[in-house]
Order: C-alpha cells, then structure tokens, then sequence
C-alpha cells in the first residue's frame, strides 16, 4: 500500500524545510545559537511561502497576490492591530481562516495543511513582526 498523495507532499514538505534550515542554518551555528536557527529560519521558511504571497514579504498586508481582492490582508506589523489580538484569536484565525473569527474569508484556513506546531510558531512569528517596529 501506498500513501495517498497528501500524505507524501507533506512529508517531502517537511523533509525540504529539514533540508532548508540545515543549509541556512549550518554555515552560520559558529555565529548564531543552534536555538536561534531551530526558531527562527523555519518560521521565516513557512511565512515566506505559505503567507507572503498575500501578506507581503514583510508581513504589512502588501503582498503580490492580492490585487483584486475587495479585503486588504491584514497587517502584521502594525503594534497597534497586534496588541488588539490574543495569541488565541491569531491561532484561530490561522487554523479555521478568516470565517473562523468572523473576517473575510479571503483569508484561507490552515489548519488541514500545516500542524499546530508549524501554526504556533507562525502566531510568535507575526508577533515578532511588530515588535520590531518603532512606535
Ligand atoms: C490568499 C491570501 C492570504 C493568504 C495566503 C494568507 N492570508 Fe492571512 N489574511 C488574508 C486576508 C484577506 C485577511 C484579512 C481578513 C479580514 O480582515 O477580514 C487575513 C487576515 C489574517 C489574520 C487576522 C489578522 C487580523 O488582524 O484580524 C491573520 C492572523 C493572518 N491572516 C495570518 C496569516 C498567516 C500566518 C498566513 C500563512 C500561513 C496567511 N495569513 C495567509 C489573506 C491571506
């Protein structure tokens, strides 16, 4: 018996960002802490590819994807948006998408796609997105 298909892209998926972070991270574990990288590149990896497109590579909403969408991604980067939202509510959104916390559903669910783990790291990620802006 073979797997079906979702199950292997999955598993390449994850073996490409096991590859990904050992390539980012290995020239660079004499400079950085190996927690840093084991943090770090993979959330990075997972916004760029799965988030960008709509959010912008920087997360400020700005991304090449959504030209004719009539709802503006949101923002990441904004301290104000940010500090309005729990951890919990930007969980949610990201699992069940934007019809889970009665927003647009222009905003997709994740939740059959990405694991709780890869979810959890990416709500600390947008976080740090607005941290590091100057208010
Ligand atoms: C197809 C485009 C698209 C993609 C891809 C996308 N988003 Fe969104 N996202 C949106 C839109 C549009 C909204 C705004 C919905 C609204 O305001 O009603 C949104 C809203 C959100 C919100 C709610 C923020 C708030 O202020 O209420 C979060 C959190 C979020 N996105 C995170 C993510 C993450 C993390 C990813 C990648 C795993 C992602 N999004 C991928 C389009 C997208």
């Amino acid at each position: 018996m073979r797997d079906g298909p979702g199950v292997r892209t999955t598993q390449s998926r994850n073996a490409l960002s096991l590859v990904l972070s050992f390539l980012l991270c290995s020239p660079v574990l004499a400079l950085a802490s190996l927690a840093l990288c084991a943090e770090s590149a993979p959330a990075r990896e997972l916004y760029q590819e799965n988030c960008a497109p709509c959010h912008g590579s920087q997360g400020r909403g700005d991304g090449p994807g959504v030209g004719a969408f009539p709802v503006k991604p949101a923002n990441h980067t904004d301290p104000l948006v940010m500090r309005a939202h729990t951890d919990e509510y930007l969980f949610k959104a990201i699992t069940e998408g934007g019809t889970g916390v009665g927003r647009s559903p222009f905003m997709p669910a994740w939740g059959e796609l990405l694991t709780e783990q890869q979810i959890a790291t990416l709500v600390a990620y947008i976080r740090s997105l607005s941290a590091s802006v100057q208010q």
